[in-house]
């Protein structure tokens, strides 16, 4: 069977650890989307592992594999698992052939693209790692795939094509010049052809690559128990997220069959498990109606830190728990939950149990607020409106609930749900109810062992 694990709401709700909590009744552990735009952390016995394109089942010694609808970048693949040698793990990762890679010039338009339209303050906030520019030319049939750094003369046909349109949207449309960039090199195609075609033998030697829908297919058919770690979340989907303020890919239960090869229907009848952060973060622009401060920069029309009405309380919860990228080191943005965007996310993933992380984070407040419902227009909305400019007008409807006390959460892990606080139990019943799907798992801290487990899926 299939464990898929979704990001609610706006990535870092604490995927890698619950993905690392359950694996250890799994045998393989999927990526299904996404690049290195991901930064998930697991903790074990206080050692932290930071991962973006290694499965997260790499910190059990479970087998990862990239699916086809990851976008690869193998200089980082590689570095990652070196990393992780290094520091005594053994990561067997397998990558599908269908995947697309990220070539340098990917990286360069990713970071030009972002910069122009920040003259119009129009930029998502990219993680800069040239995944959107990777997908565009996946979409524009113009990618290179895994398969293909293994037959150099199809790498080279490939590049040939490609890196003449990019060098020229470098100097026609955007109006500069390649010789005046950073990474010229990634505008030449021999350089980019021998840099890629040995990371082509590299894979080729390690026999890392995998046609990955036969090679789950056949684990499943095997009995064996397959766990699909989505990366980013709900809201930052490129067809159920607030567009253009997106990532390129489908972190939703969707793309974890299209993403991997396996069937909708082995992935539907397996268990989706919804991750919730229990307050909201966001790194990057786009709008946010529970928002309790802002970051200048990120946060739309925030121009000056100290601003918000709720600033004070931003930065708490900020430095509690401890809200900076873990790809970029930016400060995330802060806000209270928001329900609308958790139904949203609990209908097109279709969640089957919830993992609520953090609840420890926000212990010590005497008020809790959950964003309940939005005003739009004068009427009251349970779930999103489909376009952003209506997502921006809306007026969240709190509730509010009494806070809970910081305790011993490692001693609450041990003892099980009944030992949490009062008031957290009620938060949890109360998202649990809305949602009208059980809690799975509640974080109360960043290491494995601070895990309050209700129910193992597999
Ligand atoms: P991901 O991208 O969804 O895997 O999440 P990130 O790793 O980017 O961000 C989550 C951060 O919160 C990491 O530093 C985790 O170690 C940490 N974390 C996860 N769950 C909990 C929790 O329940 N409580 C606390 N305090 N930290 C947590
Ligand atoms: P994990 O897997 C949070 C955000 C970026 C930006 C937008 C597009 O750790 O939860 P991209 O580089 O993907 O083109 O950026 O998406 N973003 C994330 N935010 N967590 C992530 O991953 C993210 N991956 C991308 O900040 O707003
Ligand atoms: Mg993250």
């Amino acid at each position: 069977m299939t464990v898929t694990i979704v990001g609610a709401q706006l990535g870092d709700e604490g995927k890698g650890g619950i993905v690392d909590l359950y694996c250890d009744e799994a045998d393989v552990v999927a990526r299904y989307q996404g690049g290195d735009n991901a930064g998930h952390t697991v903790v074990e016995d206080g050692t932290e592992y930071k991962l973006s394109l290694v499965p997260s089942g790499a910190v059990r010694g479970k087998v990862g594999v990239l699916g086809n609808g990851c976008v690869v970048n193998p200089a980082t693949l590689f570095d990652e698992i070196d990393d992780l040698r290094e520091r005594g793990l053994d990561p067997d990762v397998r990558v599908a052939r269908r995947a697309h890679v990220i070539l340098p010039y990917h990286r360069v338009l990713d970071g030009i693209e972002e910069e122009i339209k920040s003259e119009s303050d129009q930029e998502v906030g990219t993680t800069g790692r040239g995944i959107g520019p990777t997908y565009e030319d996946k979409a524009g049939r113009r990618g290179v795939r895994v398969g293909d750094l293994l037959e150099p003369d199809v790498l080279r046909e490939r590049l040939k094509y490609a890196v003449p349109q990019k060098r020229a949207l470098v100097e026609d449309v955007y109006g500069l010049d390649v010789a005046d960039l950073d990474a010229p090199e990634a505008f030449d195609i021999d350089a980019v052809f021998e840099q890629y075609r040995e990371f082509g033998r590299r894979l080729d030697d390690q026999d890392m690559t995998v046609n990955a829908g036969s090679f789950l297919t056949d684990a499943i058919e095997e009995e064996e128990s397959v766990m699909l770690e989505g990366a980013q979340g709900t809201i930052i989907d490129i067809d159920h997220g607030n567009y253009p303020y997106v990532t390129s890919s489908n972190p939703t239960a969707g793309g974890a069959a299209t993403g991997t090869g396996l069937s909708p229907g082995v992935v539907g009848g397996g268990e989706v498990i919804g991750i919730v952060k229990a307050y909201l973060t966001r790194v990057g622009s786009g709008p946010m109606p529970t928002e309790l401060g802002g970051v200048v920069g990120d946060t739309p029309g925030y121009d000056e830190q100290g601003e918000g009405e709720n600033e004070e309380l931003a930065t708490y919860i900020r430095e509690e728990g401890g809200e900076y990228g873990t790809v970029t080191g930016r400060p995330r943005r802060v806000g209270w939950l928001d329900m609308p965007m958790l139904r949203h996310a609990a209908r097109t993933s279709g969640f089957t149990g919830l993992a609520v992380n953090h609840i420890d984070v926000l212990s010590g407040l005497d008020e809790v607020k959950v964003g309940h419902s939005y005003d739009l227009e004068g009427e009251e909305t349970f779930s999103m409106p489909a376009t952003t400019e209506h997502w921006r007008r809306c007026e969240p409807n709190f509730r509010s609930f009494d806070g809970w006390p910081d305790v011993d959460w490692s001693s609450v892990a041990a003892d099980g749900y009944d030992a949490i606080p009062d008031g957290a139990q009620t938060y949890l019943e109360y998202v649990s109810d809305e949602l009208d799907t059980p809690v799975y798992a509640v974080g109360v801290g960043a290491d494995r062992d601070e895990t309050v487990v209700v129910e193992e899926p597999f």
